[in-house]
């Protein structure tokens, strides 16, 4: 009789960890539209939604498998031009549409990073501005269990520090983006590659210093682990919410 209930138990978690998914909720709380985006990771099919418009206040749910990796970030200022194509003058993913279809964001994105459901059904994620950064951000989990089960963030406006030969500039002159130094100057120090590629050769710069002094929970450079990284077990769903 136990043995017969502790299978049936074992078969119930197997049926219930093997159907669960995650609901990422994405919340627009800019005082503008702007045009989210997923895109999954480790060459598994992407998500049934891929890019979609969020006006003011706005919010979308998309739901995940689980296991799942991937990332989200949002597009500003986008608009269907004279030859039919769908372009964003931040974090445009090329597709010429509102779906990116599996493309990233062209740098500099924030990003919200996720790997839900990985070994020992443990979830991870952090705000990453390895790529610069175009929009503050939070992630929430809802539910779930952790000492590092909290809100992380990216609140600042990092276009308002941004030094000039990191930024990008919109048709109206003011900065629409801030490249990291990767992006910018693409050299092995800022990108942790070469003989820069662990935490233990890749250290921190004077630019990425800028990033990190804005938004100390995010990551801003490769190997950049010193309290960037957040963890969840229970399998929450995550609100991510921009100009949090
Ligand atoms: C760093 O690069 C060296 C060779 O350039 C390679 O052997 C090593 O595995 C790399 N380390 C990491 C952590 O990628
Ligand atoms: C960072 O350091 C480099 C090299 O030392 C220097 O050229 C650059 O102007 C500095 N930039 C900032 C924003 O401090
Ligand atoms: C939580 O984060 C701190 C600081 O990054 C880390 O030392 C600690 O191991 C983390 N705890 C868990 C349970 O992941």
């Amino acid at each position: 009789m136990t043995i017969c209930f502790f299978f049936f138990g074992l078969t119930l978690v197997i049926l219930l960890s093997g159907i669960h998914s995650a609901t990422l909720t994405v919340k627009n709380n800019c005082p503008y539209t702007i045009w989210p985006a997923t895109q999954t990771g480790g060459g598994a099919a992407q998500l049934s939604n891929t890019g979609f418009v969020l006006s003011s206040q706005a919010s979308v749910s998309v739901v995940t498998p689980a296991p799942w990796s991937g990332r989200l970030w949002a597009r500003t200022q986008c608009s269907t031009g004279s030859s039919g194509k769908f372009i964003c003058a931040t974090a445009d993913c090329g597709s010429g549409q509102v779906a990116c279809h599996g493309a990233g964001g062209t740098p500099p994105a924030s990003l919200a990073e996720f790997t839900l459901a990985s070994k020992g059904g443990k979830d991870n994620y952090d705000v990453s501005l390895v790529d610069g950064f175009n929009l503050p951000l939070s992630i929430t989990p809802q539910g779930g269990s952790g000492e590092n089960c909290t809100t992380t963030s990216c609140g600042a406006n990092i276009n308002a520090v941004c030094p000039s030969d990191l930024a990008v500039r919109g048709s109206s002159g003011s900065i629409i983006s801030c490249k990291s130094a990767c992006v910018a100057f693409n050299q092995p120090q800022y990108c942790c590659t070469g003989m820069f590629n662990s935490s233990n050769t890749c250290k921190p710069t004077n630019y990425s210093m800028i990033f990190k002094n804005e938004c100390p929970h995010a990551y801003s450079y490769a190997y950049d682990d010193r309290s960037s990284l957040f963890s969840c077990t229970g399998s929450p769903n995550y609100l991510i919410t921009f100009c949090p």
